[in-house]
């Protein structure tokens, strides 16, 4: 290990996380009856301009009186570029009392994004004696996000989770695709001509590169990976490849912007029983091995040694934490 100690943000079950506009009281009511893990209220993209008041006052009287349970509970601001996001932060926090949880940043560019935003929360809440610390989501969608990514993913102690924002992402990076999220048929590898034989076309993820790297940054920091939306809600089996394609490389979860959403998050981001068993006999057997003095052995034919025990570690704890949620 090296000598500098990772410090983990607060433990967090984060395997599905509904996106609910702030423009819509009723959808909140019903997102607060829902299995998702974390639901974020929205004074952002999914409300229009002349909305964007209302939908403020709805979040607050949503905070102040509907019973969010043991949901975490986050308010997505609008972007440090508009003139609503400093009233949607003194708002939220001088007039919707204790039961906040998080807000998430959108558009992240730089760190100095993260520390005005962070003075403007410490500012309210001190203003209002706040007892709970409000922590940050960061949703890395920009170019200028993704080439800061290492210096924004340290520049707060508030910060818990970094998301990818696919949608805006896309147009900062003037990708070729107008859906939100999945795979692109344009986005794929034509093997070689071996004489006549036909030639196979593999498609590819063109979003590997940018979870990869938000995985790597989150996770050197201490912070939840968390992917993005997946906007096709009619198509659960892509939404559930996308997810299980970022779950392989780390994320704790992905954001629902429909409630069937919800439920393939949830089952994509809980490690199965199976894993769960297995994990428990990657212990089970080092624990044996170290017994005897060795530090790799055989299970199932598969070489495992001290790093599978992390590994394990990870599930079993995972599992646990779900169990108890
Ligand atoms: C989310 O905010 C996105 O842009 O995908
Ligand atoms: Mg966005």
């Amino acid at each position: 290990m090296s000598f500098t100690l990772v410090q983990q943000a607060p433990a967090r079950l984060n395997r599905s996380e509904l996106a609910v506009p702030g423009s819509n009281y009723e959808f909140m009511e019903k997102a607060a009856k829902s299995e998702a893990d974390v639901v974020f209220l929205d004074l952002e993209d999914a409300v229009a301009p002349d909305d964007k008041v209302q939908a403020r006052k709805n979040i607050v009287k949503a905070l102040n009186e509907i019973d969010f349970g043991k949901k975490t509970l986050s308010v997505r601001i609008n972007g440090l570029d508009t003139h609503y996001m400093y009233r949607d932060v003194i708002d939220v926090i001088e007039q919707g009392g204790e039961r906040l949880d998080l807000i998430m940043i959108p558009k992240v560019g730089t760190p100095a994004d993260v520390y005005a935003v962070d003075m403007l929360i410490t500012q309210a809440e001190d203003a209002v004696g706040r007892k709970k610390k409000i922590g940050l989501e960061l949703i890395i969608e920009t170019a200028l996000g993704m080439a800061n990514i290492n210096e924004i993913a340290r520049s707060s102690k508030r910060l818990e989770s970094l998301h990818f924002g696919v949608a805006d992402y896309a147009a900062s990076t003037r990708a070729r695709t107008t859906v939100i999220g999945g795979p692109n048929r344009m986005y794929g590898v034509l093997t070689d001509k071996e004489g006549d034989a036909a030639r196979d076309f593999h498609w590819g993820d063109m979003w590997h590169y940018a979870i990869a790297r938000i995985v790597v940054a989150a996770r050197a920091n201490g912070l939840r990976p968390c992917d993005g939306p997946f906007g096709d809600f009619k198509d659960p089996e892509g939404f559930k490849a996308q997810a299980y394609r970022a779950a392989v490389l780390g994320c704790e979860g992905k954001w629902a912007i429909h409630p069937s959403q919800i439920a393939l998050a949830n089952e994509v981001y809980s490690p199965s029983e199976a894993e769960v068993t297995k994990a428990k006999r990657i212990l089970e057997a080092m624990a044996q091995a170290q017994k005897e003095g060795k530090g790799a052995v055989a299970l199932d034919g598969r070489l495992i040694d001290i790093a599978s025990i992390r590994q394990a570690e990870v599930l079993v704890a995972k599992a646990r934490q779900i169990a108890g949620a």
